[in-house]
């Protein structure tokens, strides 16, 4: 039988060459990946505001690269404040990372959400054939499949959701939560990162729907059954992995090394994000320096922090912190040939990415709370098999999980995150070797192709 087209949609398309430099989540890496093996369509917002509603039915805007043909729509600049600004990253984003503290859920926000999804559906719609597989991607899209169905659209309709999945009684903060969950009910199949994700999701789904659910993870709830399952996202390591050998001999890395001499380097990146546990990282750093202070000196903090989200006040409120908390750290610490940290707001290539990571002894990844993290994957992926750097990982993420080689720490225990940091620094290269091996091997065999076809035959069975 013919291959059925996959239709990709997400909120961020990543449009070949116009793509911004670095910076672009998980999200984006894993489809466009997915996507230039299969071919297909990815459809989802151009990345662009227009001042007014430039009136409907508007066709999306096409264009083909390579074997994608790729179909995007601009957002007013009302349903990126509602929908985008609001909705998606200032009333779901914090409740699903645990930040009930810094949630806003109010009725525009909720109302432009709807209206986006409704329009992306309606944009959708006439571009699709009957027997298209519909992959829809993450936070923002979750009421599309509903939308879609109420058009009349019978393709089969898989969700990924790349973020955390909350616990209930996190859950049951959202205003719309029964109606939200009621629209992911539209899918044939709900995928999740890890499997704590996905029982969150199918407690609730018992709990407060009384939706059953069989041994499979198929619920039965709003007479439609629902299949779900765990699809932990991952990278393309073979690649990165090369990147990150040649990009071992060019003159930025050169450069990086020149820079840092003799000192051990330890290495975050983050996009400037609250879930991703910056506070907590550099004050845990400064407990090194404390309770080790023959640190002092001898290593190097290398924070790579594009910033984010920037129209969301939280957003800006961390950018805010992050600089007194770097300025305070260096100004304490530093000595007139000694900088502590060094804290970047801006992006780099992957590439470049892979031969920091290299270059790095310590790759230090703290979120509070995330769906996955895929810079945890990327450092181990990066180095060098013969002497291989240390990853310290949050238990908080996804990819604790799977890489059990690290040293796994409680972000929010900064002294043992900073032991962790010491030890980490202390590893000698047989113990070293056998954490990354253990990690590699794992990542060699789920990489980001692993990802796609598991989900997607999942999606087509
Ligand atoms: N990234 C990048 N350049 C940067 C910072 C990050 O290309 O300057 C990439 C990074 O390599 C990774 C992705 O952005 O592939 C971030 O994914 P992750 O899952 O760690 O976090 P997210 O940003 O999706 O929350
Ligand atoms: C995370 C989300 C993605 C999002 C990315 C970058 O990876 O899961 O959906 O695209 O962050 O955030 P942005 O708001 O710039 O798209």
């Amino acid at each position: 039988a013919p291959k059925r087209r996959l239709v990709v949609v997400s909120n961020r398309v990543a449009v070949p060459r116009h793509g911004r430099t670095g910076g672009e989540g998980g999200l984006a890496v894993g489809v466009k990946a997915a996507l230039e093996e299969s071919g297909g369509m990815w459809f989802g917002w151009s990345g662009k505001t227009v001042e007014h509603d430039v009136g409907e039915p508007e066709a999306a805007g096409l264009f083909e690269a390579g074997k994608t043909t790729y179909a995007m729509v601009d957002l007013t600049r009302r349903d990126y404040e509602e929908y985008y600004n609001g909705f998606a990253n200032r009333s779901i984003w914090p409740l699903f990372h645990y930040r009930l503290d810094l949630a806003d859920f109010n009725r525009r926000y909720l109302a432009g959400y709807q209206r986006v999804n409704a329009l992306f559906a309606r944009r959708l719609a006439p571009l699709l054939r009957d027997d298209d597989l519909l992959w829809i991607h993450d936070y923002h899209l979750i009421p599309m499949a509903d939308q879609l169905r109420h058009m009349g659209c019978r393709q089969t309709m898989g969700f990924f959701l790349h973020i955390p999945w909350p616990a209930l009684e996190v859950l049951l903060a959202l205003p719309n939560h029964r109606a939200l969950v009621q629209s992911l009910c539209a899918y044939d199949l709900v995928g999740f990162q890890t499997e704590d994700y996905r029982r969150a999701f199918v407690d609730y789904c018992q709990r407060e729907l009384g939706a059953t659910v069989d041994a499979e993870g198929t619920l039965e709830a709003f007479g439609r059954r629902v299949r779900t399952g765990t699809f932990p996202i991952s990278i393309d390591t073979q690649s990165l992995a090369e990147a990150a050998e040649e990009a071992a001999g060019s003159r930025q890395i050169h450069r990086l090394r020149d820079s840092v001499r003799n000192r051990d380097l330890i290495i975050g990146v983050d996009r400037l994000d609250y879930s991703k546990g910056l506070l907590v990282r550099v004050q845990a750093y400064e407990h090194l320096l404390r309770a080790y202070p023959a640190n002092r000196g001898r290593v190097v903090m290398l924070q790579i922090a594009p910033p984010s989200r920037m129209e969301v006040p939280e957003y800006m409120q961390l950018r805010h912190e992050m600089e007194a908390a770097c300025g305070h750290l260096n100004g304490a610490f530093a000595e007139f040939d000694w900088t502590p940290v060094r804290y970047l707001n801006k992006g780099f290539s992957r590439r470049m990415l892979a031969g920091f990571y290299r270059t790095a002894r310590v790759g230090l990844v703290t979120p509070l709370r995330d769906g996955m993290n895929l810079v945890a994957k990327e450092y181990v992926a990066s180095q060098n098999p013969e002497d291989p750097g240390v990853l310290v990982l949050s238990r908080f993420a996804g990819a604790a999980r799977e890489l059990d080689g690290a040293l796994i720490v409680n972000p929010y225990d900064l002294e043992a995150t900073a032991e962790a940091m010491q030890m980490a620094l202390a590893l000698d290269l047989e113990e070293r070797k056998d954490r990354y091996r253990t990690m590699i091997d794992r990542l060699r065999s789920h990489d980001i192709d692993r990802w796609r076809e598991d989900y997607l035959s999942a999606l087509a069975a």
